[in-house]
């Protein structure tokens, strides 16, 4: 295990304390437990319950696995204790509020709830709920995304392909698209006009390759070689998905402020398409212009 430096900047060694969060049957009934119980419903069913802010058809526990629960796929238990936070990708002090804020601009390609908003008290609720106990300002074990050590290839979209047509198409579809019944989201999208955007941190093939490594596919984590884990998060993302919020009109220029070529394909070149340069606009059926 290696040295951990705390988003605040505190190095803790390799101080990684267990905590499994209280039983999912345990919420009280008590006005704070209906907040609880609301933060939870808002995020196994997300359109359902935050109309207002999300553009796509994804739900938090889409990658929060178990109700934010589960270990390596970035539980809401560890996250709770980690903020207020620095933040690269804003250059501030984020409160729990600007992040959660974060994940409905990019990860539900929507808008950001005012931080008062129900919305942002309920999931807080249930994240403060979940971390009950649990020491503050410390990186808990399973924290974030286990990530994996660097490829001995060069992740590879052909090898991608091969990888995602023996592992994940029979859910995801040979399309990416995922699979609805009766208009109820069973399986998510992977890429495209429902899926999450460009600014999104699942679009990093670093990101992208632990998460489907100790996640995918369902059911059989940590089956896929570290390679394939690789290759697979390479071809997921070198498809199409919608816009950047922040792009400015111009992909280079939204690419070199953005978007380093080492971790992700935006504005690069694939099967001939510049990736970015086609998208459909950020904010998907919350944009004023869609139907
Ligand atoms: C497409 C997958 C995806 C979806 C959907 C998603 N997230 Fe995330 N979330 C991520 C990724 C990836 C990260 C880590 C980003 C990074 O690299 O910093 C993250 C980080 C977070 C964090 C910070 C974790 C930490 O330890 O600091 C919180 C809190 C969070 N998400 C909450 C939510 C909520 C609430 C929703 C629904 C409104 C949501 N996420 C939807 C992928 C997703
Ligand atoms: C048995 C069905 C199944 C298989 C096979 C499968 N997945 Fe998934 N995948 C899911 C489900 C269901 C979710 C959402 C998890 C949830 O809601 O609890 C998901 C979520 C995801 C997500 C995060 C949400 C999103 O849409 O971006 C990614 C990325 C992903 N899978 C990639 C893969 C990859 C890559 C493979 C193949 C290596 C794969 N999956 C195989 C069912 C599957």
């Amino acid at each position: 295990m290696s040295s951990v430096v705390s988003a605040q900047g505190v190095d803790l060694g390799e101080y990684r304390p267990k905590f499994d969060p209280p039983d999912a049957h345990s919420i009280p009934d008590t006005p704070f437990g209906e907040a609880v119980k609301r933060g939870q419903a808002i995020f196994l069913k997300t359109p359902q319950n935050a109309p207002n802010f999300v553009g796509n058809n994804m739900n938090c526990v889409s990658c929060h696995m178990d109700a934010g629960r589960r270990k390596d796929a970035s539980p809401l238990w560890a996250a709770y204790v980690l903020y207020p936070a620095y933040r690269a990708k804003n250059e501030h002090v984020n409160t729990l509020a600007e992040r959660l804020q974060g994940c409905f601009t990019y990860s539900m390609n929507g808008q950001k709830p005012p931080a008062e908003d129900q919305v942002i008290v309920d999931l807080e609720s249930y994240m403060y709920w979940l971390a009950r106990g649990a020491p503050t300002g410390v990186v808990l074990e399973g924290q974030g995304f286990k990530r994996l050590p660097e490829p001995a290839q060069k992740p590879d979209y052909v090898r991608g392909e091969k990888v995602y047509a023996q592992n994940c198409v029979l859910c995801h579809g040979a399309d990416g698209q995922g699979q609805s019944v009766n208009g109820h989201m069973v399986f998510p999208a992977l890429w495209g006009d429902q899926s999450y955007n460009w600014g999104a941190g699942m679009q990093s093939i670093p990101t992208a390759a632990a998460f489907i490594k100790a996640n995918m596919p369902l059911g059989h984590g940590n089956t896929l070689s570290d390679q394939d884990a690789w290759d697979v998060a390479y071809y997921m993302n070198g498809h199409d998905r919608p816009q950047d919020p922040r792009f400015n009109g111009s992909v280079e220029e939204t690419q070199k402020k953005y978007h380093d070529a080492k971790t992700d394909l935006y504005g690069q070149k694939i099967n001939g398409k510049v990736l970015g340069a086609d998208s459909v606009p950020h904010g998907g059926r919350l944009r004023k212009d869609a139907s």
